[in-house]
């Protein structure tokens, strides 16, 4: 078995680590590495978020050029990569429980291989639980090697049990072949990593410093995926408000790249995520433009406690961030708002929680997600004294989300009588109508057409709003 390197959970010099310009590359396929899993099957099971959504079209790509083809289920399949999640507990939870059902798969193909990559690899704690108890795990790979994946796999099918897992960075690769899961809508990641260190998270250790990409190799990105037929670029980065700061030899701002990004030829641009500290009014102004850049902003909070808020390492009070919607919505009324909230940080008390539902009732969030806090070893608020039983932290986020569905009814309803533009996204699962799409304020709108409208934009008249979704009925066919 390789050696691993050594995985540095020391976290406190993670957070002393200091702004550097980035180097990039390109890819390049190891020589002999090309077709070599000709005919094999392969299926990814990505959690998290939208960065691990990018990753596994990667982790595809790079499957593609060794030979590899989509298997139809897991159970048959002759290679399983997990790309993992570490943010809260339940979501590794969730990876080691599938870990166990896979086994049983594996006895019964064991030409079966299985790939553990993606952010909990970065946890040594992690790496150290795979190696004692998962013996049916053949690669462990993490963030920043993602490219390595195809000679870590030919070593595996020669019988190697292949750990390696860095703790640094490295270049940012350009580059890296990807299969995408639609032709009409692409992620694109402006920037890697996350410089914020907020005290509950575990992401800048995961995915390392922010490192942003070069913008010329944004833009011909997007230039390239308009010319293929792609309908809607979302940018992605932990905190794309940041974007550019880490760049020594230019200034280059997010609202600049943005402004370059929407002379381009594609229909939509979206972004996330943005941090309330770093939402610039030179970014309000760019947005305000409209066109091609969709009047929606996905803006986590966290929190209504000031207090809560400084214990959290946000660098943002409660009053700061209404302000901060109001700049936005005096520049583009029409806006729809979506946030993060976080219930039961430690030292949380019922009247710091209040705030909270006092933030929400003033925001007018159009939407939410909603946690319990989880305690991410090596983070510093897994260290802060936490004495608010289960039950009541529980209790809170039921309390919460109540709220916040309030407002995603209301957020639905302002748009009944209305024609919405929507990009149809496929057939819909649940209930009656055809097929379903989001609008351009990133409403679920479900409505009865053929399936030749999937991969465009109709327009639909919306006749009725649920608290999840919106119907409504086709009046104009595709473009
Ligand atoms: N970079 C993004 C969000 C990344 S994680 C941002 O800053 O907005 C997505 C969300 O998970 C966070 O906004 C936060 O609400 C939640 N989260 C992160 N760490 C958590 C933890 N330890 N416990 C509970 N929720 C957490
Ligand atoms: Fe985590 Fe904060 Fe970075 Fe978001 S901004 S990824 S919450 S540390
Ligand atoms: Fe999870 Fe890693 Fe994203 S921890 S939320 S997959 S950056």
């Amino acid at each position: 078995m390789s050696k691993p390197e050594p995985i540095k959970p020391d976290l406190a010099q993670a957070r002393k680590r200091s702004k550097t310009a980035s180097a990039f590359c390109a890819y390049e396929l190891p020589a002999g590495l090309a077709g070599f899993a000709a005919g094999k099957t392969y299926l990814i099971d990505t959690y998290g978020c939208q960065a691990n959504e990018a990753d596994s079209e990667k982790i595809a790509g790079l499957l593609a050029t060794c030979g590899f083809v989509p298997a139809e289920d897991a159970e048959h399949a002759d290679l399983v990569v997990f790309n993992t999640c570490a943010i809260r507990q339940n979501a590794e939870n969730k990876v080691f429980g599938e870990l166990g059902r896979i086994k049983i798969y594996k006895e019964r193909h064991p030409g079966m291989k299985i790939a553990v990559g993606g952010c909990m690899p970065q946890e040594e704690a992690v790496v150290a639980k795979i190696l004692k108890t998962y013996d049916q795990v053949d690669v462990v790979f993490g963030t920043h090697n993602l490219h390595d994946l195809p000679a870590m796999l030919h070593r595996a099918y020669h019988d190697e049990r292949v750990v390696e897992v860095r703790s640094v960075e490295g270049d940012i690769v350009e580059n890296v072949p990807r299969r995408r899961q639609d032709g009409f809508r692409a992620w694109v990641s402006v920037m890697f990593g996350c410089d914020e260190f907020c005290t509950y998270c575990i992401v800048p250790y995961t995915r390392g410093k922010e490192r942003s990409r070069r913008p010329d190799d944004i833009v011909g990105e997007v230039d390239a995926l308009a010319r293929e037929g792609v309908r809607e670029v979302t940018l992605l980065g932990q905190n794309v408000n940041s974007y550019g700061l880490d760049f020594s030899d230019r200034h280059e701002t997010f609202a600049a790249l943005l402004e370059r990004l929407r002379l381009l030829p594609i229909e939509r641009i979206r972004f996330t995520t943005s941090h309330p500290k770093d939402f610039s009014d030179e970014l309000i102004g760019v947005l305000a433009k409209g066109g091609n850049l969709m009047p929606y902003v996905h803006l986590p909070v966290q929190s209504g406690s000031d207090r809560i808020l400084r214990a959290m390492n946000r660098k943002y009070g409660a009053a700061q961030y209404l302000a901060l919607l109001a700049r936005l919505r005096a520049a583009i009324p029409d806006v729809s708002v979506t946030t993060d909230l976080i219930v039961g940080f430690p030292g949380e008390t019922e009247e710091d929680f209040q705030m909270t539902l006092d933030l929400v009732a003033k925001a007018g969030f159009e939407g939410a997600y909603t946690f319990v806090f989880s305690p991410r070893s090596g983070t510093p608020a897994a260290g802060y004294l936490d004495d608010t039983p289960r039950a009541v932290k529980d209790e809170r986020l039921q309390r919460l989300n109540l709220a916040v569905n309030e407002g995603y009814l209301a957020g639905n309803r302002r748009f009944v009588g209305r024609i919405a533009k929507v990009l149809v996204e496929g057939r819909s699962t649940t209930g009656a109508k055809h097929l379903t799409g989001h609008t351009e304020h990133n409403k679920i709108l479900h409505f009865d057409g053929p399936d030749g409208l999937i991969g465009t934009v109709v327009d639909v008249l919306v006749t009725d709003a649920k608290t999840w979704s919106l119907g409504g009925e086709l009046i104009h066919l595709g473009r």
